[in-house]
């Protein structure tokens, strides 16, 4: 594969740098986060946030043990730049790299991912990265035969309290879930409102990762991922992905870094309007490049996309999906939504090569 699948509109996204906007709600939640781990663990952690987004498939697959064909590597999940270089898709990337310098880190970036549309799912997003090992031959030898319990016990104690100092007092469950880079891998769940919701994705290292990351076998340690936009949704109560992007001063000036964490207050929710769209497909197609499609010609007009009807008739598949645009900011016309239905249909059928029905 040598083209990119990088639009021009995720180019823009990729200079947008939210995080260093101290007044941004998403930086707001990330000092909360830092100030608690700096508290807690006085003097431990080093943090970073200003590496490139753009990354080696090495660092953000092959040092992580994530297998060559592994979904996630696919063009149709992932924005490639060339062959070996990659949108990071997460800030694990940076793991190895952060451990050859230092014991203790924390970290956030932007990552992006190709995915559905609806008001959880953007292109791009944020992550907060921690990663800590220690040295097994400062601890006594008895010690050293519970290492892995030590990390584990750890983790939890670590990442239940950042939990409990961004939602309050929740009732949290401990999920075992796969990930390649550590072992065990799990997940934190919190219950909110009634729901449970998964919060963060941690471990154990795997000892290959460590060692990709230039250390020696007496080492052992734990990881951990967390999504901002997920917790700062929760936390100051904004309904909406795309409002983390928004420029408009109803939005930004609710929120100050003096302030702290607020509630959001939503101005008057615009009308929706939806459009269908039915087609035949060629023998590839993939939903995520209709997806990307819809973005770049609706942009963050697009609300969500719902797949409503899927069948196959002989070798022919068809789909119907239901297009919802809303604005954040203004009223939309009827002439603008079928002004913007007209150039999706006739960009689906120029770039996607599928026959409309
Ligand atoms: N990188 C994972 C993701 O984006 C999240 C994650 C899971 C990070 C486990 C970690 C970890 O450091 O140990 O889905």
């Amino acid at each position: 594969m040598s083209i990119s699948n990088i639009t021009p509109k995720i180019i823009e996204l990729t200079k947008r740098k939210l995080l260093s906007n101290p007044n941004h709600p998403l930086s707001i939640l990330r000092s909360k986060m830092y100030s608690f781990v700096h508290k807690t663990y006085p003097g431990v952690f080093i943090t970073k946030d200003d590496y490139d987004p753009v990354v080696g498939v090495r660092e953000n697959f092959d040092n992580l043990l994530i297998a060559p064909d592994h979904p996630s590597r696919r063009p149709s999940d992932t924005y490639y730049i060339d062959e070996n270089t990659v949108l990071r898709t997460h800030t694990t990337a940076h793991d190895c790299e952060m451990l050859k310098n230092h014991n203790a880190f924390l970290m956030t970036g932007d990552v992006y991912r190709r995915d559905e549309i609806d008001s959880t799912h953007y292109p791009a997003f944020h992550q907060l990265e921690g990663g800590r090992v220690w040295n097994k031959s400062e601890f006594s030898f008895a010690a050293q035969e519970k290492a892995h319990d030590f990390a584990l016990t750890e983790l939890k104690g670590m990442l239940e309290g950042l939990a409990r100092e961004c939602f309050g007092d929740v009732e949290m469950r401990w999920y075992d879930n796969y990930f390649p880079f550590v072992d065990p891998g799990l997940e934190l769940e919190i219950r909110w409102k009634d729901n449970w919701m998964e919060v963060l994705g941690c471990g154990v290292y795997h000892p290959q990762v460590l060692r990709n990351a230039g250390k020696s076998d007496d080492f052992f340690g734990l990881a951990f991922g967390i999504g901002l936009e997920r917790w700062a949704m929760k936390v100051f109560d904004i309904p909406d992905i795309r409002l983390f992007w928004s420029e408009d001063q109803r939005f930004l000036s609710q929120f100050s870094a003096t302030k702290g964490i607020t509630k959001f207050k939503s101005f008057s929710k615009f009308p929706l309007c939806y459009k269908d769209i039915s087609f035949w497909v060629p023998e590839k197609f993939e939903e995520n490049d209709f997806f990307e499609l819809v973005r770049e010609v609706g942009g963050d007009l697009v609300e969500r996309v719902e797949k409503t009807d899927k069948f196959s008739k002989g070798d022919k598949t068809s789909y119907c999906f239901r297009v919802n645009y809303r604005s954040m900011e203004r009223n939309l016309t009827n002439e603008e939504i079928d002004e913007l239905q007209f150039r999706l249909r006739e960009k689906a059928v120029a770039d996607l090569k599928i026959t409309l029905r």
